[in-house]
């Protein structure tokens, strides 16, 4: 099967409605849906997808395209990968992937390796009597081991790296997955002697594990390297057990450890996520406001766990993210709590989560005048300006100091700060050129006019470089016809104006055929004035002379 029926076959079996309903909540709105783009922050939603044309677009942010261009944007992926899910999400198997993408080819070598090394794990733990008994001590389910699918590696010294050269791996790739390491002599397995929990993408796909001893050895954990498809920074565990949940409870829990996320899934708050070990990054809660607008930050109550949460605040102020703030009895973490206590204590300590600015101004060491400019200073950061003004609003109340008073000296302090880059809409340019982009408008509301206009049209003379090259293409294949196939074959900022265009096409449909004489009219004048410019400033008097004769029966024809 070629690509563009294979393409068409898994869009015929994926509504982008639904797809995208997975991501972005959707409301209908006239013929189509809108909802708040993923792409760009904003409160007013200006992200559409139409149903029946099976494209979304911003009007906000101006990026558009199709179920595919979606997904590779959304989680970063090159186009074979997105085909890829979505084909498995359809129901079609795909076997001819590109083999030019070097780059993702790399990626799908290293997916696969990793789920062998999984595999292998998962048998491990089944025949361990100690691991599986280091886990029943520790309070795990057997539920969990299941839905975490954690494995386990045992003592040897490249029982992993013998089975994956057994199954035909390379030793670079082995190496390069992070699996085992080359000690000058000889490859050893990276894991060895540790419960492995292995930490999944939102697609359940295995990216990398972590490996915890089973005694009181150090280090206590590892973790795998970063690769071309495990970033530290970006990865939260347990985000593809929770991604569902924490859109239907409409927040998410995040705690520190892989264990505490593990157990409070196994006492029913499913909506929870960790880093790996390392600070909150703005990369993490990228991902997750995808999915919600609201943290809670669960943390050991104890010196290092209050100074680690008024870190993580500042990050998810600066994302744009409300939070509150759980702080546990000191030396406890959510697993040793719940394992303690159940899950009804952990739901009333819920009650007394405290919000962001209470929590800055209750745990602050240093004097409250500082403390006032620290939590103003995060404040600055809070790019919602909604969001920034109730939270000034909070700290007037706690802090008993006049509003305007802090609201001027907000202003100070975003001025030092500096305005932060707008999201200039790209609207703006469809203006300029204005019968540009109405001639391929019409044209993609109604492809069978696109001979008419074509065979007016010169192309060499359009200004704007994305009508175009659009243009361009539409004359050696009438793919256009079809707005789904020529996604497949345009650039971001070709299916940028398409999907636009599509949902706003800027003139009166029942009227194109005007339209598009308006517009050939007022091309012809434009260019008719450009060359008169260009004859009276060089003082050509011949052009000019001929050129007037041209503007009569130029007014003539118009007047018909
Ligand atoms: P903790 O030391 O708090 O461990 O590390 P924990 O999660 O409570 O684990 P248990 O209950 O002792 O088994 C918190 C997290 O920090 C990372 C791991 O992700 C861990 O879950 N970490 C910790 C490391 O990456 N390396 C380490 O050596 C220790
Ligand atoms: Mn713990």
């Amino acid at each position: 099967m070629n690509t563009d029926r294979i393409l068409e076959e898994i869009k015929s079996k994926i509504d982008i409605v639904d797809f995208i309903s997975n991501y972005v909540e959707l409301k209908k709105s006239g013929q189509n849906y809108k909802g708040l783009c993923p792409f760009h922050s904003e409160k007013t939603p200006s992200f559409m997808v139409s149903q029946p044309k099976q494209i979304f677009h911003c009007f906000g942010c101006g990026v558009g395209g199709d179920v595919f261009s979606f997904l590779m944007k959304h989680d970063n992926l090159s186009f074979n990968e997105a085909k890829k899910y979505i084909a498995k999400k359809a129901g079609i198997k795909i076997t001819d992937l590109n083999p030019d993408k070097r780059v993702s080819e790399k990626r799908e070598k290293l997916l696969t390796i990793q789920s062998e090394a999984l595999n292998f794990f998962r048998e491990n733990f089944k025949s361990s009597v100690s691991a599986q008994a280091y886990l029943k001590k520790r309070g795990i389910s057997i539920e969990s081991i299941d839905s975490f699918q954690i494995g386990y590696a045992t003592a040897e010294r490249d029982a992993l790296f013998k089975h994956l050269k057994e199954k035909g791996y390379s030793d670079s790739l082995i190496k390069d997955a992070g699996l085992a390491i080359f000690d000058g002599k000889s490859y050893r397995d990276t894991f060895r002697g540790r419960i492995i929990f292995p930490i999944f993408n939102l697609h359940t796909d295995v990216i990398a594990f972590g490996g915890r001893v089973m005694d009181n050895s150090m280090p206590k954990y590892i973790n795998s390297p970063e690769t071309e498809i495990f970033i530290k920074g970006d990865t939260l565990f347990a985000i593809n057990l929770s991604k569902d949940e924490i859109r239907k409870k409409g927040y998410a829990f995040i705690v520190e450890g892989y264990l505490d996320a593990i157990v409070c899934h196994q006492y029913s708050f499913k909506n929870t996520v960790a880093p790996l070990g390392t600070a909150l990054t703005s990369r993490h809660l990228q991902r997750l406001r995808l999915l919600t607008k609201m943290v809670i930050l669960v943390f050991d109550g104890d010196e290092a766990g209050i100074s680690a949460a008024r870190r993580s605040l500042a990050i998810l102020c600066e994302s744009d993210l409300r939070a509150r703030v759980l702080l546990l009895p000191k030396g406890e973490d959510p697993d040793s709590y719940l394992i303690k206590n159940g899950s009804q204590p952990f739901k009333t300590l819920l009650t007394d989560a405290v919000p962001i600015i209470e929590f800055l101004l209750n745990t602050s060491k240093g004097d409250k005048i500082d403390t006032v400019r620290e939590v103003l200073g995060i404040i600055a950061t809070v790019k919602d300006l909604i969001l920034a003004d109730r939270m000034l609003g909070e700290l007037a109340e706690r802090a008993r100091i006049n509003e305007s008073v802090l609201r001027s000296e907000l202003k100070k302090i975003k001025k030092k700060v500096g305005p932060h880059a707008s999201e200039e809409p790209k609207l703006a340019r469809t203006k300029i050129n204005r019968e540009e982009f109405l001639l391929l408008s019409a044209i993609i509301a109604f492809p069978e006019k696109a001979d008419n206009v074509l065979s007016r049209l010169s192309i060499e003379d359009l200004n704007d470089k994305t009508v175009k090259s659009i243009f361009n293409k539409i004359k050696i294949s009438s793919d256009i016809l079809n707005i789904g196939s020529f996604l497949n074959k345009a650039t971001d900022d070709e299916k940028a104006l398409i999907t636009e265009l599509s949902l706003k096409p800027g003139f009166d449909l029942e009227l194109v055929d005007r339209n598009i004489d308006d517009c050939f009219q007022r091309l012809a004048q434009k260019r008719f004035e450009e060359r008169g410019r260009q004859a009276e400033e060089s003082g050509n008097i011949a052009v000019l002379d001929s050129l007037l004769k041209e503007k009569r029966k130029f007014i003539k024809r118009a007047n018909l």
